[in-house]
């Protein structure tokens, strides 16, 4: 039953951006930030200040949003410590009073999306549609896992005791937990791993992607200005040297990462090397995302889908598709109408509300997708691309682009941005295509477009991935609704903003007594 669990939580109704209204004040308050600097420094900074990056802006590199200044290795063996010594205290609060806490903070990033929705677009490249999307998932992750602090920790329950005694078991945070989160969604999981930590009474050392940690620092002060002290939430921006100083520490008792695989399995090594604790690691991590269309499906509906899961966010998703397989007595024609539809896509600067596709988030990421693209064209395959828009060259831009191929098992690793692969398959060769999916070992979004029940049951009995989107998209899953995670390469579970999510960051305990 809906709210049988988790009450009668609502996830933020966010800006509505087709309201006059609401727009246009929300479009003069983005003009008046555009100028605007800011930045990121380690929460409480050491006698010797770390080095000085700038922050530039994907879609115009000649653009200084701010700077980044890189925690130092004493400063991440203070904070750790800093953390250490506070976290009994916010454990003992209660889940109660930490949901409040969290609730404030929600509170919070809503009377500031404007500046969110500003950091998002100048420092991550976000479109306005995307950076409206992000501040809502931030501040529902702030309030389910709230919710989730209030029903889990709440009271120990009581267990069976035949022979007489009490039995009791409760559940206490584990200690310092070391959040890495990544620059796709630099607002959204940056805070909701860390939210979930300390809803479970854990305290956080938080590293932010080196690319997006202007808007994390934005994230951290509010949280400390609704009333989270600052030595239970720490802000330690720096590259990957910072996160590896941290989960190399062995005070540190649980890592929640997103990421990619290879980074996540480099930090499952170091927990495993270290002494101290044996740690928990959440991982987030990639996928080969496919999409199946059989000849039962809405041309106008699979259309509308393809494009949503592909280039929405630039394809900087990482439940975004990447393979999608169609049926070959459908395949031309669903083509054509998807290439239609590809050709209309507004590229460009993220700010402006026709945009739908912004650049990808750095050089290096550009020059890997280009690479990526003039391999697949070396080996014969199909290629079509949009032109990019006139000034595109002081950004990081892709071109959407559409590759045809024979197979998923021709791509070596996820593409990361807007490219689109298409291969087709015959009726009969459905379970050969899962087959096919599942042997790249990542296991985290599946789209299925089909009228036809047991095609469905097939691909649902088959597919070994995380979320399964059935005749819609694949991306945006929604708090509580859809948890989201997935399985084999692609993570380790459990789901974010589900229910199980909060309790891989606390530790159970058993007391009995004998009376
Ligand atoms: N949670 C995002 C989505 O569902 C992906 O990271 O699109």
């Amino acid at each position: 039953l809906p709210g049988a669990i988790f009450g009668n939580r609502a996830n933020s109704a966010g800006v509505d951006l087709a309201d006059p209204l609401v727009r246009e004040p929300l479009l003069a308050e983005l003009a008046g930030l555009e100028a605007r600097k800011w930045e990121a420094a380690p929460t409480f900074p050491g006698a010797q200040a770390g080095e000085i990056a700038p922050i530039t802006s994907p879609q115009d590199l000649s653009h200084e949003v701010g700077t980044r200044r890189d925690a130092t290795a004493a400063e991440v063996a203070d904070a750790i410590a800093r953390a250490e010594a506070i976290q009994p205290g916010w454990n003992a609060l209660g889940g109660a009073k930490r949901a409040l806490l969290l609730e404030a903070a929600a509170d919070a990033f809503e009377a500031h999306t404007a500046k969110f929705i500003s950091l998002c677009q100048r420092e991550a490249g976000k479109t306005l549609v995307d950076g409206v999307l992000e501040v809502r998932e931030a501040v529902d992750f702030l309030r389910f896992y709230a919710g989730e602090a209030r029903r889990l920790f709440a009271a120990p329950i009581p267990l069976p005791g035949p022979t007489g005694e009490e039995n009791r078991l409760s559940l206490a945070g584990r200690g310092v937990f070391a959040t890495i989160s990544p620059w796709n969604f630099p607002l959204a999981i940056f805070i909701g791993p860390a939210a979930a930590a300390l809803a479970a009474g854990n305290t956080v050392v938080a590293k932010p992607a080196e690319q997006t940690p202007l808007i994390a620092a934005l994230a951290v002060k509010l949280c400390h200005e609704a009333g989270i002290p600052p030595e239970v939430l720490q802000l330690l921006p720096g590259a990957g040297e910072v996160g590896q100083l941290i989960t190399s520490d062995p005070r540190i008792a649980g890592v929640a990462f997103t990421g990619s695989t290879a980074t996540a399995q480099a930090i499952n090594r170091s927990l495993a090397a270290r002494e101290g604790p044996i740690a928990t690691l959440v991982a987030e991590t990639g996928g080969q995302n496919a999409m199946i269309v059989d000849s039962s499906a809405l041309p106008e509906q699979v259309t509308r889908d393809v494009v949503a899961s592909a280039f929405q966010s630039a394809g900087q998703r990482c439940s975004a598709l990447r393979v999608l397989y169609l049926q070959d007595d459908v395949a031309d024609d669903m083509l054509r109408m998807i290439k239609g539809a590809f050709e209309a896509l507004g590229i460009g600067d993220p700010a402006r509300l026709a945009t739908d596709v912004g650049p990808v988030i750095d050089e290096d990421a550009r020059q890997a997708l280009e690479r990526h693209v003039a391999r697949r064209k070396k080996e014969g395959m199909p290629v079509w691309r949009r032109a990019l828009p006139k000034g595109a060259g002081a950004g990081c831009f892709v071109a959407p682009t559409i590759i045809e191929i024979g197979s998923i098992a021709d791509l070596k690793r996820e593409s990361f941005g807007p490219v689109l692969h298409v291969a087709r398959f015959r009726a009969d060769e459905l379970e050969r295509v899962i087959a096919d999916i599942n042997a790249t070992g990542y296991g985290l979004t599946l789209g299925l477009h089909s009228r036809i029940a047991e095609t469905r049951r097939t691909v649902e009995r088959l597919a070994r991935v995380g979320n399964l989107y059935v005749n819609r998209n694949q991306i945006g899953a929604v708090v509580e609704s859809q948890p989201f995670g997935g399985e084999g390469m692609s993570g380790t579970g459990p789901k974010a903003g589900g229910p199980h999510y909060v309790l891989r960051f606390a530790t159970e305990r058993v007391v009995c007594i004998d009376t």
